[in-house]
């Protein structure tokens, strides 16, 4: 089925200059750009998407990251987006995520893994409600 699914390239990602890269994959695999902006994540906004996390160790260093810097907001679309999306970005732990993929090629640590992809459609509806309000 055609889905909609929420991807974010993270501060670090947009800091290394690899905005451009990611979107080219994206399309490349036949995946549409239907919504993208450049800004900042708001304390609320990163607040309500990282939810499920709150209480574990990572938390305030996620928190406090991804409130770092700009950020690429994106909405994108196309047959099983959610899965192709994950696919492309690879496993969560740069150290794990196999070569090919954005996180595998682009990322170097755990806490600052380039690029966030939304893991069901329910989380992308969410999560576009969060960021594209
Ligand atoms: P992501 O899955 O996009 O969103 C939560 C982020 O928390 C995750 O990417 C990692 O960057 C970070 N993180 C740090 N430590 C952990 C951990 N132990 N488990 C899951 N995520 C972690």
């Amino acid at each position: 089925a055609v889905q909609k699914t929420y991807s974010m390239i993270k501060p670090d990602g947009v800091r290394n200059g690899h905005i451009g890269e990611i979107v080219n994959r994206f399309e490349r695999a036949g995946l549409v750009v239907e919504r993208m902006e450049l800004g900042m994540v708001t304390d609320e906004q990163a607040k309500a998407n990282y939810a499920e996390h709150e209480g574990k160790p990572f938390y305030d260093g996620l928190i406090s990251y991804i409130t770092s810097g700009p950020v690429v907001k994106m909405v994108i679309s196309g047959e099983g987006a959610v899965a192709k999306c994950r696919a492309l970005m690879g496993a969560t732990n740069p150290a794990e995520a196999a070569p090919g993929t954005i996180r595998g090629d682009f990322g170097l640590i755990m806490d600052e893994n380039v690029i966030h992809g939304s893991d069901s459609p329910e989380s992308a509806e969410r999560e576009i409600g969060i960021f594209f309000a």
